[in-house]
């Protein structure tokens, strides 16, 4: 388990002129999904071997394992999101008055950005921890960076002064957006992801923001 963090060096994206950031609607339940679900096929780790058959057959037993569920988890979770569950998300953001972003090209939604989890307990309240998802065909084109500078930029604004994100070990596009965006190795859950028939870590990567408030 690596935790050394260098920055890559700047790379020049395809311009993304006609890319728009905005705030997540209930609208929006379906490309979250639909993008959230692609990217469970699509695993970006397939240097060991997963193949995007092995992301179907997971992704089919994670399935049946959530329609047995009473009550599916929302958010952060390592399984396949229904419409119902996508709206919620939505919903669970706008009530507790999180930063949900989309972003949208060409009138589509091809990426989402969610800020729920550890910051719902007392005290964390200025801690956001990210998740983000971009579709798998426009993927390298800088859209993931763009979600994480938006709320970077707006972090002010927004009331947010830490930013949080977990890293599967292996995930490396993942791991060169936040290193970009300043991320520091804050800390690993070693072997705590068991997925695709192997144990991989989990990295725990943060950044203090300069308008701490407090
Ligand atoms: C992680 C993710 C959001 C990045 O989105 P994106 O729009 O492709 O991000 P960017 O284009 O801004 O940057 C991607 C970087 O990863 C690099 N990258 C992509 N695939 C890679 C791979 N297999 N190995 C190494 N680097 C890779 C790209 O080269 C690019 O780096 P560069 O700009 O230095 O060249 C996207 O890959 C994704 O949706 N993955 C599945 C979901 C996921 O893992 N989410 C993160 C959970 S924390």
């Amino acid at each position: 388990m690596s935790l050394a963090l260098t920055a890559p060096e700047k790379q020049e994206h395809q311009p993304l002129a006609q890319l728009r950031l905005r705030h997540a609607t209930l609208a929006d339940a379906q490309a979250i999904a639909a993008i959230y679900n692609a990217s469970l096929r699509t695993p970006p780790y397939q240097a060991d071997g997963t193949t995007e058959a092995d992301g179907a057959r997971w992704l089919a037993e994670q399935m049946a394992q959530v329609r047995q569920l009473d009550a599916p988890p929302i958010a952060h979770y390592l399984g396949p999101m229904s419409l119902p569950m996508a709206a919620n998300l939505i919903a669970v953001h706008l009530r507790a008055k999180r930063h949900m972003l989309v972003a949208e090209l060409d009138g589509d939604v091809v990426g989402w950005m969610g800020s729920l989890g550890l910051h719902e307990r007392p005290g964390l309240s200025t801690l956001f921890e990210i998740a983000y998802y971009v579709a798998p065909r426009v993927r390298g084109r800088g859209i993931g960076t763009r979600l994480v500078d938006h709320l970077i930029q707006n972090a002010s604004e927004w009331g947010v002064d830490r930013l949080l994100a977990m890293v599967w070990s292996d995930n490396a596009a993942s791991l060169s957006v936040l290193r970009r965006a300043g991320f520091d190795a804050w800390g690993a859950l070693p072997g705590a992801i068991t997925a695709f028939g192997k144990r991989r870590d989990m990295l725990l990567l943060g950044r203090v923001l300069p308008n701490v408030t407090g």
